[in-house]
């Protein structure tokens, strides 16, 4: 076979037919759970100005420095979006979505792009599908993300996971904490890699997430968050823990879990499987109270999480979970000659009205190549139709599934497909 010319970007994949029911059905059971928890869809553009993620996730963030698609259009800078939550916030703010009154609880689905080197689980355009509840300080708010993000795995059968949580303090704690961490690292800070030299003045707690081997000695005996939170921020933590137990969530604490982005305050928490490779990450998420007011809105608590599709779609393949049967079409016209052809043409529409799935040939071909078709289409029935079945105006709607065969009508056919 000639060599295709065109090919997909490195990382980037084609969902195809036979693929695409998986998909269909995740997205279902999302929309389905969501409503159940009465979030609302928001859909904002692929695109987004570069500025806004650069602030939102923060200037010396990987997904910044290092992963971001971007270009320029005339004046402006655009990037493909890394991530939703910036620009979830942007839509809020920009659409004043505050004044619809009480929190705004959104959820999303859809493709986000980072330039990281692809491996398994890891992809250059990927799917996350996630929710941020925006206006609520409540550690209820936080729950009910959790809650969610777990109901999915549940009800699609992954049960082996472990969710770790954390506090990773408000601005208040954090700098105490930073100061701490800053004191303590400062010693050792020749050793540290060069990224976590970078971090060292403006993030310090992100060389706590660092895969450097050179620095998991000092991240080892590091002093954790988790003592330096103030009376608000633990209130809030142990809040959450009490609720999580209250549900028969099980939980771990990670006092090391710190996330990718800046915009993090109170609540992190992650959920990892081990039927993932190394990309172990299902899901993540957490607080951002300080965000809304970053990108130009009133001071707002917000907490959120985004969860990976095409990684759940592994974790599927791995535990053999069936998330669609296979595709099928309830009749396929066997039509024999242009006047029967014509026929099938135009009574495709009767069928489909009464919400019966119906098909027939394109490519006027014999009866056994149309039988044989209607076999790969995976046809419940084929209707044979020759000019005799229209003189007579009875048809043979034989079972495909069970070799059966009986002479109705057009009117018997359609009650028999009575839904
Ligand atoms: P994140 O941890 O960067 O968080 O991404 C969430 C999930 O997206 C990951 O756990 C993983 O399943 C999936 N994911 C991320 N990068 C890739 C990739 N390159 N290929 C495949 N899957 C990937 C966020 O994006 C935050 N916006 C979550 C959040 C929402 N926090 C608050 N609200």
């Amino acid at each position: 076979m000639a060599k295709p010319i065109y090919t997909t970007h490195l990382g980037m994949f084609d969902i195809l037919p036979d693929e695409s029911p998986k998909w269909r059905a995740i997205e279902d059971i999302i929309h389905e759970e969501a409503a159940k928890f009465n979030f609302e869809e928001i859909r904002t553009p692929i695109m987004e100005q570069t500025e806004l993620i650069k602030r939102g996730i923060g200037q010396l963030t990987d997904i910044v420095t290092k992963e971001i698609f971007a270009f320029t259009k005339g004046d402006s800078n655009y990037v493909l979006r890394p991530e939703l939550t910036a620009p979830v916030v942007r839509s809020f703010v920009e659409h004043h979505l505050d004044q619809r009154g009480g929190s705004q609880k959104l959820y999303y689905i859809g493709p986000m792009f980072r330039a990281e080197r692809p491996q398994k689980g890891r992809q250059r355009q990927f799917h996350q599908f996630g929710v941020e509840i925006i206006g609520s300080n409540d550690a209820i708010a936080d729950v009910e993300c959790i809650a969610f993000m777990m109901g999915i795995y549940k009800r699609i059968g992954i049960k082996n996971f472990n969710l770790k949580i954390n506090s990773v303090g408000d601005p208040e704690s954090r700098d105490t904490y930073k100061t701490v961490l800053r004191d303590y690292l400062k010693p050792h800070f020749q050793k540290l890699s060069e990224l976590s030299q970078k971090r060292f003045e403006k993030n310090p707690m992100r060389i706590l997430d660092s895969k450097e081997p050179e620095d998991q000695e000092f991240i080892k005996n590091a002093p954790i968050i988790g003592d330096f939170l103030n009376e608000e921020s633990e209130t809030h933590f142990n809040l959450i823990c009490d609720y999580l137990k209250k549900l028969d969530i099980e939980f771990t604490i990670d006092p090391l879990l710190v996330r990718g982005m800046d915009y993090y305050t109170r609540t992190a928490f992650e959920l990892t499987s081990p039927d993932l490779g190394s990309q172990d990450a299902l899901a993540g998420g957490g607080r951002y109270d300080l965000l809304v007011e970053e990108i130009g809105g009133q001071p707002t608590p917000a907490v959120g999480f985004a969860a990976g599709i095409e990684r759940l779609l592994i974790a599927c393949e791995e535990l053999n979970i069936t998330l669609a049967e296979p595709k099928s079409v309830d009749i396929y016209f066997v039509a024999l000659g242009e006047t029967a052809r014509t026929w099938a043409l135009t009574t495709l529409p009767t069928l489909r009205k009464k919400g019966i799935s119906a098909t027939m040939d394109y490519l006027g071909r014999s009866m056994r190549a149309q039988m044989k078709d209607a076999n790969r289409e995976n046809a419940n029935f084929t209707l044979i139709v020759g000019d005799n079945e229209l003189e007579e105006g009875k048809f043979t709607l034989r079972n495909m599934k069970e070799s059966d065969e009986k002479l109705l009508s057009l009117d018997d056919i359609l009650t028999f497909f009575d839904r």
